[in-house]
């Protein structure tokens, strides 16, 4: 089954080709940070604009690099939330006429749900049951129980910032261009990451729950203080770094012992991340679990994972050409998609 998978939720502009659920014949994404970086973040406005843009030409990039002319595609995949609703809303259109026009089958997918199963593109495993996802990326930060490919349940979400939302903030702090989290990951590298103690918060001990506010906080209150006025940014880097990694497996750790699973997943923008990569590859090898991390390229948004997830969802989020609607508040369980009545849904 070829799909051709559209993503647009946020400020990257993506199409691929992907045959099965598993074979990328083409993945294209046009990063927009020329555009946001002198803000300091995402505009959403001219996010938006920027879709408009580049789309056309990017899904047209994906069919000819596939060598697959729009017409041999069996379906089509689009994002259709959570995200910014101006984002979402060219690659909805886009994604509703091209099904119509060329009357192929629509499938509107939960950009999550792509972050999930971007770990099975190009590789030969198959999804396995259940299974844990961390899914940390700039907009969520979430633990998740897979118990098949239309069941999925949250154990965990963070209270207040996003993973990559404490990482492009304390980038800021250090004085470091946007988008920071790659660059913090860099700069950490050449740091000591014992050197600083930073808060490892958690809001909750009953529960998942994750906190990074209060950690970005307490960077900054540092690095204000006459004391972290003479520090080595890379250590710094290194410290908060490593506080970051802590809480997230101290999560994985407790959602393990409290459930079985048969592999575990790391996803989302942040899993590119070198030091969360290691401690995770650790933990599963020392837990004897399979773990499976999506390259860099497959990690941060991309229209390859919406078509895996539409591929492997199937009927449960097959859409109606004519009516779907992008949905930034789209609820993360299909049942609490199926359960809202359409016109709340559609709201
Ligand atoms: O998944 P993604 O591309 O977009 C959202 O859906 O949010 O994630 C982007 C986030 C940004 O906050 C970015 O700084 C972070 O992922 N990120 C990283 C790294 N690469 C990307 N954070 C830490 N270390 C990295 N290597
Ligand atoms: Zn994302």
């Amino acid at each position: 089954m070829l799909l051709l998978g559209i993503e647009t939720s946020c400020d990257d502009t993506a199409a691929a080709v992907v045959r099965d659920g598993r074979d990328v014949l083409a993945s294209v994404s046009t990063a927009q940070d020329a555009f946001h970086a002198k803000y300091g973040g995402i505009v959403p406005e001219i996010a938006s604009r920027r879709h408009t843009a580049l789309l056309s030409a990017a899904i047209e990039h994906a069919a000819a690099l596939a060598q697959t002319p729009l017409d041999a595609i069996d379906a089509i995949a689009v994002t259709r939330g959570p995200g910014l609703i101006g984002s979402l809303v060219v690659g909805v259109a886009s994604a509703k006429a091209l099904a119509f026009a060329l009357g192929k089958p629509l499938y509107g997918v939960n950009h999550l749900h792509g972050h999930i199963f971007a770990a099975f593109l190009d590789r030969p495993e198959a999804p396995c049951y259940p299974m844990l996802a961390l899914l940390v990326s700039g907009g969520h930060s979430q633990l998740v129980r897979v118990e098949s490919p239309t069941s999925l349940e949250i154990l965990g979400r963070t209270r207040d910032d996003a993973a990559g939302e404490a990482y492009d903030k304390t980038a800021r702090l250090l004085g470091l261009p946007y988008p920071g989290g790659p660059e913090l990951d860099k700069l950490a590298q050449q740091g000591d990451a014992n050197k600083h103690t930073f808060p490892r918060h958690r809001p909750d001990p009953e529960s998942l729950d994750l906190s990074f506010s209060g950690l970005k906080t307490s960077v900054r209150y540092f690095l204000e203080s006459p004391a972290g006025k003479a520090v080595k940014r890379e250590d710094v880097a290194a410290s908060f770094q490593a506080a970051v990694v802590d809480v997230l497996m101290a999560r994985v750790e407790s959602a393990l012992a409290q459930r079985e699973y048969a592999c575990a997943v790391l996803s989302g923008g942040v899993a590119a991340n070198s030091a969360l990569q290691r401690a995770f590859r650790s933990w599963a090898s020392r837990k004897r679990i399979d773990a499976f991390i999506p390259p860099p390229k497959y990690c941060t948004d991309n229209a390859a994972m919406i078509a895996a997830a539409a591929y492997y969802q199937g009927d449960a989020v097959r859409a109606d050409p004519l009516t779907l609607d992008a949905d930034p508040n789209l609820p993360f369980t299909l049942n609490e998609q199926e359960a809202l009545p359409a016109q709340a849904r559609h709201r």
